[in-house]
């Protein structure tokens, strides 16, 4: 393409001609035009090429006058300020009006500064296979007004309300103790950022500076999962079977994606309801994966289990030698709790129950099931009672004590969308170590 300000005089004996064939190329700049037309007969092929210098130079008043029009070109905005400025500074001279045009000159550049950040942060933001932006702490400290509205807080650091400065509300999780080396947590931000699913939580940017890491995450308007299902936590919303199947569904998508579905196999190793977000049409997002790898940790197994995961929902290989290694059936385990949590709306372990038999609510409901005795679900409808037996019965076999007993995230899919008439029911779950160790 030739640039506007470039005029037809400009260009002197700037074309020269190119032959090729799809396994080579060879130059046919000294051949006459019959010979050319030959090669094209052929089945040559030519490409004209513009040189970027002209052979001969251009005379110095011709560069001169190239070079201030293409001054106007590129800044006729700047330009035209600039000379309305020195024309007012001209005719105000006094300090007064000079100071009110700096001021105006200040407030300028600003806009124009800020405008430039919001159109790259909104364009970015719209190309959803774009990599996460960088932000200094100062942005992030910007962003949450000094940190003003703390959302939570959690083992790996404390959450904060943000604002991008295109007013799109975040979600900024400042880490604490992250021992990742500043490269290290870039390319692992990098692998986080690149996943992109309807039932994942998005990560927009981050912050590596100095010792300072943040990331920059979609605020959901609904917070977590746990404040729907657990009633002291003081949401006093309750939502339906219905919802809570979509919920469970979905979150079941969106391990299966980060187990199956990316370049690299994510293995989230905390899925519980905390970190499991809603948006504002209760459509579940899975966060906080990726950030077990930000917290390296020793390879022994002691470690592994203090630094991953949340008692209640940790599978029992991670912290039991010899019931198998350590895979995405882990995740499969916690998913299976949740779903557990989901249908009894409680903590699978309470000891404030009426019932001693009801503390470990996994093995009361179990029998319960198995049985075909009464849920005790209240005032529900037919089809809800199938969910919630559904539900169960999938989260049976995702409790199995041993990883190979568990299905894989795509099974367990299939299981959730299926009729709960072909389910079948798995052989009571293990449930405490020394039932395992009885059978052992
Ligand atoms: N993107 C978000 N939008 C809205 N609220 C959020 C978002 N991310 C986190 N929160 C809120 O901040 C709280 C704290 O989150 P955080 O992940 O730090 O802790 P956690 O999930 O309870 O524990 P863990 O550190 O094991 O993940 C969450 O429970 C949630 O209510
Ligand atoms: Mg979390």
């Amino acid at each position: 393409m030739i640039h506007p300000i470039v005029e037809t005089q400009d260009i002197r004996e700037s074309c020269y001609v190119q032959a090729s064939l799809p396994a080579a190329t060879f130059n046919i700049k000294n051949k006459t035009v019959v010979e050319i037309c030959q090669n094209l007969e052929m089945g040559f092929n030519f490409y004209p090429s513009v040189r970027s210098k002209p052979c001969r130079p251009l005379p110095l008043t011709r560069r001169i006058e190239i070079f201030f029009r293409k001054l106007w070109w590129h800044h006729k905005r700047q330009l035209i300020d600039c000379i309305i400025s020195l024309g007012a500074i001209t005719l105000g001279k006094t300090s007064v009006g000079f100071l009110f045009l700096l001021a105006i000159c200040i407030y300028k550049l600003r806009r124009r500064h800020l405008s430039l950040d919001d159109t790259l942060e909104e364009f970015l933001h719209s190309h959803n296979n774009l990599m996460p932006i960088r932000y200094s702490y100062l942005q992030i400290k910007r962003m949450t007004k000094g940190f003003k509205c703390k959302l939570g807080e959690g083992g790996y650091g404390l959450v904060y309300k943000g604002k991008l400065q295109s007013g799109h509300p975040v979600a900024i999780k400042v880490l604490i103790k992250s021992k990742a080396k500043g490269q290290d947590f870039i390319n692992e931000v990098a692998t986080i950022g690149r996943i992109h699913h309807v039932n994942v939580a998005r990560l927009i940017g981050f912050c590596v500076d100095g010792s300072k890491r943040a990331l920059v995450y979609d605020f959901m308007p609904n917070g977590s999962l746990d404040a729907f299902i657990f009633p002291n936590k003081g949401k006093n919303v309750s939502l339906n079977r219905k919802t809570m199947y979509d919920i469970a569904v979905g979150v079941a998508r969106g391990i299966e994606y980060l187990h199956r579905g990316c370049d690299k196999q994510i293995l989230h190793f905390d899925i519980k309801p905390h970190n499991i977000l809603l948006d504002e049409n209760f459509v579940p997002k899975i966060s906080d994966f990726g950030l077990a790898k930000l917290y390296p940790v020793d390879d022994s197994i002691v470690s592994l289990t203090a630094a991953r995961g949340t008692l209640g929902y940790i599978a029992p290989e991670l912290f039991y030698k010899n019931i198998g290694g350590i895979s995405c059936k882990a995740d499969v385990y916690s998913f299976g709790m949740l779903l557990m949590e989901i249908v009894g709306r409680r903590k699978n372990v309470n000891a404030f129950t009426e019932h001693t038999s009801q503390i470990y609510f996994p093995s009361w409901i179990y029998d319960r099931v198995n049985q075909g005795e009464n849920l005790e679900l209240g005032d529900v409808t037919e089809g809800e009672k199938r969910i919630v037996r559904k539900l169960l019965i999938v989260a049976f076999w995702c409790i199995q004590m041993k990883p190979v007993d568990r299905p894989s995230m795509g099974k367990v899919l299939e299981m959730l969308e299926g009729e709960v008439e072909f389910l079948r029911m798995p052989s009571k779950p293990f449930l405490y170590p020394q039932e395992m160790t009885n059978e052992d």
